[in-house]
């Protein structure tokens, strides 16, 4: 069986796109893989170093885990500032880690365009924090999207040149987890190509039925086709992708042959969108609401994946320490 680790940097409410990009294939992949998925809380102090609700923001990324179906007993699911081990990891990877290359990664570069008043150590080692996390459980797979390939490539690097400095095959390098045509990116409704939360085009899991159709009939479109089989523009697209996911085949192939022979509009489209994701977040959101009533069950969650998370971390470090020549 194949170990798979994931982080997600917790950001409190999930949206449509975490859903259908990963936490729908995590569902799946946690039967047929030893899956280890937490919350990088401490990733999210390089960019907000005084960072609001670090607590409840990895605690409701737990919950709607659980909601969508994850199971504790099965998958790991764990915050990463339970994990104290990921951080000795992170101190060896640091001293294999050159400044050239750190400065070379493109998040770092681009961070440093977007807050040059808080270039700090925490940011220009995101990547051996990150591979620290992977390399902790000795992943064979991390799910990452485009964004996260060169993250993954440095773990890579740092593992090899683990293995060469101390004469080791102690680590594998970790692949990234193909999800074949199962990797879906669910755009924005604004016409751009990437829903998420800092873009602010997101439908978040728990929004409410009121709240999902205003967004949806406030979603862009264009003046309509006026030739049969024209393409579609980039916001009609859009809605077609996230239509594909929550819609049933027959309703797509209705809006579909609309829009081909150019009968479509935009308010009915719109309207069985709205209809079709609130039909689809319904259960999910009823499901977190419940749970967020469980208190001392999400404590016990949290608990239970910190220890189990903590024996394999423990495991790995120890091992490592010994290889390093330290006591064991
Ligand atoms: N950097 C990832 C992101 O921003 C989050 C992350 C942190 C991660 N550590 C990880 C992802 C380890 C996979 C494995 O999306």
């Amino acid at each position: 069986m194949e170990t798979v680790v994931s982080g997600i940097r917790s950001t409190g409410n999930l949206h449509l796109g975490n859903y259908f990009g990963a936490l729908k294939n995590f569902v799946k992949m946690q039967y047929e893989n030893r899956c280890f998925f937490f919350i990088a809380d401490y990733h999210a102090l390089t960019t907000h170093p005084t960072a609001e609700n670090i607590k409840t923001n990895a605690r409701q990324v737990i919950i709607e885990y659980l909601a969508a179906g994850l199971d504790p007993e099965i998958a790991t699911l764990y915050l990463q500032s339970d994990v104290p081990e990921v951080l000795e990891l992170y101190l060896f990877l640091n001293m294999n880690a050159y400044l050239g290359e750190l400065q070379r990664c493109t998040s770092f570069k681009d961070k440093v365009r977007q807050q040059p008043e808080n270039v700090n150590a925490g940011l220009l080692t995101y990547p051996t924090l990150m591979a620290a996390d992977i390399l902790i459980h000795k992943a064979h797979k991390v799910p990452v999207g485009k964004d996260q390939e060169q993250h993954l490539e440095m773990t890579r690097m740092f593992a090899s040149r683990f293995n060469r400095l101390y004469k080791t095959d102690y680590f594998t390098e970790p692949q990234a987890y193909n999800f074949g045509e199962n990797l879906i990116k669910i755009p924005g409704l604004d016409g751009s190509m990437k829903m998420g939360k800092s873009e602010g085009n997101a439908i978040y899991l728990i929004d409410s039925p009121e709240i999902i159709r205003k967004k949806v009939m406030k979603a862009k479109t264009d003046a309509g086709p006026t030739q049969p089989n024209q393409t579609k523009s980039q916001e009609i697209q859009n809605l077609f992708t996230i239509m594909q996911q929550v819609s049933d085949k027959n309703t797509l192939h209705f809006f579909e042959q609309a829009y081909a022979d150019t009968s479509i509009r935009y308010g009915d489209f719109k309207k069985q969108l709205a209809d079709d994701i609130i039909a689809f977040c319904n259960p999910l959101r009823e499901r977190i609401l419940d749970l967020s009533e469980k208190n001392s069950y999400i404590d016990e969650v949290i608990e239970h994946g910190a220890e189990k998370a903590r024996q394999n971390a423990r495991n790995t470090i120890s091992e490592i320490r010994e290889i390093i020549g330290f006591r064991k």
